[in-house]
């Protein structure tokens, strides 16, 4: 149910917008507080004055009132709302999103909020099928925005196939389903390590790998929304830390099993998504090594193995690791599992399109502890997050 929910409906020029009117109803009849956003070709598809009464509340369209001049304000709306809903949602609109097009109220209203962002896309099979509209929704699902996904059937082209908005219902139990779910988490302390370590040669060269910390900084945020208290101990990456998450930055494997360590004190569970540097130089000179034109012979130490030492003294904490393997998955995965005492492992193989360093997709296998295996399909970042919080849930909820 959505008692006591701000929820901003936003309503595009879709023929399905007439759909909008019983999804308003059907949100406020579940309690929830409901402002409606149009943009202006919603206006030829539905009278904003069905919506308006629907709402109990004018409906909003343009950044002023020509009137009396009386500012429509999208920052405080953005604000004021737990969630913005876009439904129907456009080709057009979802294109606007992806790429920061701020032409109307509805997208300074979606670029300037904070909370979570829904969109019910609603268009012919083909335009939905068509490469850029893929293109557009995978880029927002990687921003963290949910797609609650459109149904097959007719379409008012008169073709059939999938493009149909999802019914209100099932965009208002999305909507429902989320809110459930967002206090599930509340006050679990939780420890991410996320991105590369970088270990210093001399003040010019270092060793480092791929990483990007775009899955470490997903689940940080997927566990914040949950209600979780996150510290993410990252190192350098070109990510903007997650709003609402104690972030630390690091740079090498030994301020990260430093810093982990410390931090895992106050924690109940923590989640080893860095890519650390297993070796790391014996010496650091302090001055650029200069080429002699013969070989050169670098002297590597073993670092810490963080989840490893995690592990030894988690007692009955959670601890989550990952694994990225290239050869004999399973089995690399299954011992790291078992040598760093973790509840679970989350293997990605880089052998897989679309998983791995730097993309925004990844298709992942859990592995328990107890023997039991899911695999996943490719999905972007943000859904992947969803599964493992959803796993560490599972993992909390049978010890308790
Ligand atoms: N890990 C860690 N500290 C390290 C090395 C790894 O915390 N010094 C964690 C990673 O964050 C990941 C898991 O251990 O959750 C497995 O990392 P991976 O690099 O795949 O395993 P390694 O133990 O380093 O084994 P190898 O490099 O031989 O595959």
């Amino acid at each position: 149910m959505l008692g006591g929910k701000k929820i901003i409906v936003g309503v595009t020029g879709s023929i399905a917008a007439y759909k909008a009117a019983i999804l308003v109803r059907t949100l406020v009849r579940q309690g929830a507080e409901v402002r409606v956003v149009m943009t202006p070709l919603a206006k030829e598809f539905i009278s904003p004055l069905t919506l308006a009464t629907l709402s109990r509340h004018p409906i909003l369209v343009d950044f002023f009132d020509p009137e009396d001049g009386r500012w429509n304000s999208h920052v405080a709306l953005g604000e004021w709302a737990d969630a913005l809903l876009i439904a129907p949602a456009t080709a057009n609109t979802l294109a606007k999103m992806a790429t920061g097009v701020a032409d109307n109220l509805l997208l300074t209203t979606y670029l300037s909020a904070r909370c979570p962002v829904f969109v019910a896309p609603a268009m012919d099979l083909d335009m939905y099928g068509h490469p850029t509209t893929r293109y557009n929704l995978d880029s927002l699902k990687s921003y963290g925005v949910r797609v609650v996904e459109p149904g097959e059937g007719e379409l008012a082209s008169g073709l059939s196939g999938k493009g149909r908005m999802a019914e209100p219902e099932e965009i208002a139990a999305a909507l429902s389903a989320f809110f459930a779910r967002r206090r599930s988490l509340a006050g679990y302390k939780v420890l991410v390590t996320a991105g590369p370590t970088i270990e210093p040669i001399d003040p010019v060269r270092y060793i480092s790998n791929h990483s990007s910390g775009k899955m470490g900084y997903a689940l940080a945020a997927e566990l914040r929304d949950r209600g979780a208290e996150v510290i993410l101990v990252t190192g350098r990456t070109a990510l903007c830390p997650p709003d609402g998450v104690t972030t630390v930055e690091v740079t090498t494997a030994d301020e990260m099993f430093r810093t982990a360590s410390a931090a895992f004190e106050r924690c109940e569970a923590a989640v080893m998504c860095a890519a650390v540097a297993d070796y790391t130089p014996v010496e650091v000179s302090d001055r650029k090594i200069k080429k002699d034109g013969g070989a050169w012979t670098l002297e590597l130490r073993p670092t810490q193995d963080i989840a490893a030492a995690l592990g030894a003294v988690k007692g009955d904490r959670l601890l989550v690791g990952f694994a990225l393997e290239t050869d004999r998955e399973r089995e690399n995965a299954l011992s790291k599992l078992q040598r760093k005492n973790m509840d679970f492992i989350v293997l990605n193989s880089l052998g897989d399109e679309g998983a791995g360093f730097g993309v925004d997709t990844n298709k992942i296998t859990i592995l328990r502890r107890n023997g039991t295996e899911r695999a996943f399909g490719l999905k972007s970042k943000a859904e992947v997050a969803r599964d493992i919080v959803d796993e560490i849930e599972a993992c909390r909820a049978e010890r308790a």
